[in-house]
C-alpha cells in the first residue's frame, strides 16, 4: 500500500516510524506524471531501502516560462497507482503553499555546473532545482536519494550540493530508460504530435552518430557534424545546444581524452526534448 501525505509534518512522522524500525530510508523526487523512466528509480530504491517515499511536486520555481509550468501534466491519481504498483511506501505529494508557505528568500545556488547548456536558455532552473531538492533531503532525510542520467547536468548540480552542503545522503544514479525506440522517456514525451513522436528518435541517433565519431578518433567538431547530418533531415528540428563536454565539470572539450557526455536539447514546435549519452575512450 503507497500512502499519500500532503504534508511535511505526515511525511516526517511516516520517516520517524520507520527509522524507530530500524529501516532505511530511500527518497524518489518526481515532478509525477510517472511514466518507465521513473519506474527505474522507484525499482532501484525499493531493492536498496525499508522505506521507499516517493515525492510528487511541480516545483514553480524551477520553471522560468510560465506556459511550461501550467502544461506540465499533472495525473496524481494514476501517479499514486504507479507508485502502488511498484511498492513505494510513501507518495509525498505537497501543494505549493505547503513547500512555500512564505515567498522564498533562501536559495542553493552552484556555481559553474548550472550556468552552462540547460542553465544558459533556463536562467534560474538549476537553483530552482538545488532548492527544492535541499528542502525535500532536509524534509525526508533520506539515507539515499535517486536521480536519473536523463538529466545529467542536474545530476552533476545535486551530487556536487550534496557533497559541497554535507548532506548525510547518498546520491545514487540510474541509466535513462529509453523507448523501444531510443526515445529517452519523458513526462513531456505526450505534449509531441503523432509526426513529432515520430521524428523524436533522430535525438538519440545523432548522440549514437556523435559518440560513433569519437570513439573512430575524430575530434569534437567532426563529430558535431555528423549529429547534424541526422538532424538535419527534419528541419523542424531545433538544435537549442549539442555539445561534447567533459562527464565530470560538465566542460567543453576538444577531443575525447577522457570520458565525456555527448549532450543535446533539441526543440520540436513547443516540446524540448533533451537526452545525453556517456562516452568513454578506449
Ligand atoms: P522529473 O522530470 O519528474 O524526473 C524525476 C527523476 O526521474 C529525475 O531524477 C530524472 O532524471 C528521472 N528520469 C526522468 N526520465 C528518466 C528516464 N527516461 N530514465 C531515467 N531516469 C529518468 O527531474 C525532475 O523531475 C525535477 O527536476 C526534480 C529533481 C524532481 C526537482 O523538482
Amino acid at each position: 500500500m503507497t500512502t499519500l501525505v500532503e504534508t511535511i509534518a505526515g511525511v516526517r512522522q511516516a520517516v520517524a516510524r520507520a527509522r524507530q524500525r530500524g529501516l532505511t530510508i530511500g527518497l524518489v523526487p518526481t515532478m509525477g506524471a510517472l511514466h518507465e523512466g521513473h519506474g527505474a528509480l522507484l525499482r532501484q530504491a525499493r531493492d536498496e531501502n525499508g522505506l521507499v517515499v516517493a515525492s510528487l511536486f511541480v516545483n514553480p520555481i524551477q520553471f522560468n516560462r510560465s506556459d511550461d509550468f501550467e502544461k506540465y501534466p499533472r495525473t496524481l491519481q494514476t501517479d499514486l497507482e504507479y507508485c502502488q504498483r511498484l511498492h513505494a511506501d510513501v507518495l509525498f505529494a505537497p501543494s505549493a503553499g505547503e513547500m512555500y508557505p512564505a515567498q522564498q528568500l533562501s536559495f542553493v545556488e552552484v556555481a559553474e555546473l548550472g550556468e552552462g547548456l540547460c542553465g544558459a536558455s533556463r536562467p534560474g532552473h538549476f537553483r530552482g532545482v538545488a532548492t527544492v531538492v535541499a528542502k525535500l533531503l532536509n524534509i525526508v532525510q533520506p539515507d539515499r536519494a535517486y536521480f536519473g542520467e536523463k538529466d545529467a547536468q542536474q545530476l552533476a548540480v545535486l551530487t556536487r550540493m550534496v557533497a559541497d552542503l554535507n548532506f548525510a545522503c547518498t546520491v545514487v544514479r540510474v541509466a535513462t530508460v529509453r523507448e523501444a525506440d531510443g526515445l529517452a522517456m519523458s513526462s513531456r514525451n505526450v505534449r509531441l504530435t503523432a509526426k513529432e513522436r515520430q521524428m523524436a528518435p533522430a535525438v538519440y541517433e545523432a548522440l549514437l552518430a556523435t559518440a560513433a565519431e569519437l570513439r573512430a578518433g575524430r575530434d569534437v567538431e567532426s563529430a558535431k557534424r555528423a549529429a547534424g547530418l541526422v538532424l538535419e533531415k527534419f528541419p523542424e528540428f531545433r538544435v537549442e545546444y549539442l555539445e561534447v563536454v567533459d562527464a565530470e565539470t560538465l566542460r567543453p572539450v576538444e577531443r575525447m581524452d577522457r570520458p565525456v557526455l555527448v549532450i543535446t536539447a533539441v526543440w520540436l514546435e513547443s516540446v524540448r526534448l533533451i537526452d545525453n549519452l556517456r562516452c568513454d575512450p578506449r
